[in-house]
């Protein structure tokens, strides 16, 4: 259980999908942050009283519909805590050895997250239990009548927890995490000041016009809305010397054919 954990089951990175969509507009604090303000308040009480105390922030479960921020929110919380975050997925972790060796290799304090944590198969679900309550690693040596069960200590670690379906987890599991935050979708408001902040930081010009545009179509989602901006920004380099007006992005997302509830082709 020694040594490196395959980059199959185990990145310290974002996935490729992340990186190549949004990584550089991904706010890396608590303060840039925009909207969720109620998970943000309550994040910011724990996170605070568990560097009170020196230890962890106690576990995580974010859960709501995909796209709005739960991983970026992840590793916020690694970053406002000081610790190193490792990343993983229900699906990525196939056998129950696969669990073992992440949790053998974290430091002490890390930030351990699992997307999509609704996919992990039971009996690998089973080794979390005491890795979450007694940070502890129960294995079963040998088969049969002489089989003996050993238990490994683990260094104290915050497991968060990913999910869009939440009533997928099962109820053992769901008890285990010690805060549990929905994410809702964001107001119009909200998704606006996302696309003026990305729009700042891609380096392109943008009025009042263009951000209602494309926030009233990007359906309360900010993955949605800063796909639209790159798109919009796109058309605005070529079409418009680099300036989103209200025309521009009508006449762009008119082109992309995302109709006023941010509905493409294939939504249709
Ligand atoms: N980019 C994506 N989601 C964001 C959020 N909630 N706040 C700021 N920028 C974001």
């Amino acid at each position: 259980m020694e040594g490196p954990v395959p980059e199959r089951i185990l990145s310290g990175k974002p996935r490729e999908e992340d990186l190549a969509l949004d990584t550089s507009l991904r706010p890396h604090r608590l303060d840039d942050y925009i909207g969720q303000d109620k998970v943000k308040d309550n994040l910011r009480i724990a996170m605070a009283a568990a560097q009170m105390r020196g230890e962890p922030l106690d576990h995580v479960l974010l859960y709501g519909p995909p796209g709005l921020g739960k991983t970026t929110l992840s590793y916020i919380i690694a970053v406002e805590m000081g610790v190193s975050v490792r990343i993983t997925s229900g699906p990525a972790i196939e056998r129950p050895g696969d669990l073992a060796a992440i949790l053998t290799n974290l430091q002490r304090d890390d930030v351990l997250f699992i997307d999509e944590i609704h996919r992990l198969a039971r009996a690998i679900e089973e080794i979390l239990y005491p890795a979450m309550e007694d940070f502890a690693l129960d294995l079963v040596l040998g088969k049969g009548p002489g089989a003996r069960s050993v238990r490994l200590s683990l260094p104290r670690f915050t497991l968060i927890g990913s999910t869009t379906r939440y009533a997928m987890l099962s109820p053992p599991l769901r008890d285990r995490f010690g805060a549990v935050y929905r994410l809702d979708f964001y107001d119009t408001d909200a998704i606006g000041a996302i696309i003026r902040r990305s729009a700042h930081i891609l380096g392109v010009e943008v009025d009042e016009g263009g951000v209602k545009q494309m926030a009233q179509r990007a359906r309360g989602t900010p993955r949605v809305a800063n796909r639209l901006l790159r798109r919009v920004r796109d058309y605005a380099q070529v079409m418009a010397e680099g300036h989103i007006t209200e025309e521009v992005a009508v006449e762009a997302l008119a082109r992309l054919e995302i109709d006023e509830l941010g509905l493409d082709e294939v939504d249709h």
